[in-house]
C-alpha cells in the first residue's frame, strides 16, 4: 500500500501534554501552554517518513533542499536517517543539500512578499529534488518555491513537510510526504519560531496568548 495512505492526523479537539511532564528550557517556561509534539514522537514519525522517502526517490541521486530557517532541524534529523539507511541497505545513491531561505512571517501573520533569499539553484539540474519544509499553511510560498525549482529542469521534485496545518485558506495543496496534519494553531518549537525565538526547544508546543505579546517584534 503506498505509505501517503496513512495520514498522521492530529485531531482538533487534541490539547497536547502538560509542559511540566517534559524537560523545557528554563527561558520559555512561563510562555508555553502545552506541549503538543513531544521531540520523540517527531523523530519517530521521520524515521519512517525517510523510509517512504527513499523507497520513491532512492533510485537516482538526490539533492535534498532546506528551506530555511524553521526547516533546519527536521532537516538534519531526516537526512541522518536517510543516510542510516543509505549505509545499512543493499542499495544507495549519493545525497547532496543545498539551501533556501524565505523570509515570510512577522509577528504570526503572513508577510505580503515572499521572497527567496540565497542560492540560484542551479544544482537542481536533472537531478531528484526533495523540498523540505517544516509548515505548511496555505501553500502559497511552497507553490511560488515550487516554480523556481522547476525552471532548473529537474529529474523529479518531491515536498516533504513536517507539519501540515488545516485552515481555511487551504487551497488544497498537499505535500507528497507529511509528517503530522494539525489544528489551526500557532505552534513553535523544533526550529519553528516565533520572531526568531523559540528554535532552541525540542518539542513542538503552543504558545500562551501573552508570549504573543512578550515577544512581539517591536
Ligand atoms: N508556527 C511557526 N511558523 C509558522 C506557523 C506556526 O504555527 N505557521 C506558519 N508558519
Ligand atoms: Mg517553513
Amino acid at each position: 500500500m503506498p505509505s501517503q495512505s496513512f495520514s498522521f492526523g492530529i485531531r482538533d479537539e487534541e490539547s497536547g501534554y502538560n509542559e511540566n511532564l517534559f524537560c523545557i528550557p528554563k527561558h520559555y517556561e512561563e510562555d508555553l501552554e502545552r506541549v503538543f509534539i513531544p521531540h520523540g514522537l517527531i523523530l519517530d514519525r521521520t524515521e519512517r517518513l525517510a523510509r517512504d522517502i527513499m523507497q520513491d526517490m532512492g533510485s537516482h541521486h538526490i539533492v535534498a533542499l532546506c528551506v530555511l530557517k524553521g526547516g533546519y532541524k527536521f532537516f538534519a534529523d531526516l537526512l541522518d536517517h536517510i543516510k542510516a539507511l543509505n549505509q545499512n541497505g543493499d542499495k544507495s545513491v549519493p545525497v547532496t543539500v543545498d539551501f533556501v531561505r524565505i523570509k515570510r512571517y512577522c509577528n504570526n501573520s503572513p508577510a505580503e512578499n515572499i521572497s527567496f533569499v540565497g542560492e540560484e539553484l542551479s544544482t537542481l539540474n536533472g537531478k531528484n529534488v526533495l523540498v523540505v519544509e517544516d509548515i505548511v499553511e496555505t501553500g502559497r510560498t511552497m507553490k511560488a518555491l515550487l516554480s523556481k525549482i522547476k525552471d532548473k529542469k529537474p529529474r523529479m521534485v518531491k515536498v516533504v513537510s513536517l507539519l501540515v496545518k488545516r485552515t481555511r485558506q487551504s487551497p488544497g495543496y498537499r505535500p507528497d510526504y507529511t509528517g503530522f496534519e494539525i489544528p489551526d494553531k500557532f505552534v513553535v518549537g523544533y526550529a519553528l519560531d516565533y520572531n526568531e525565538y523559540f528554535r532552541d526547544l525540542n518539542h513542538i508546543c503552543i504558545l500562551k496568548e501573552n508570549a504573543k505579546e512578550k515577544y512581539r517584534m517591536r
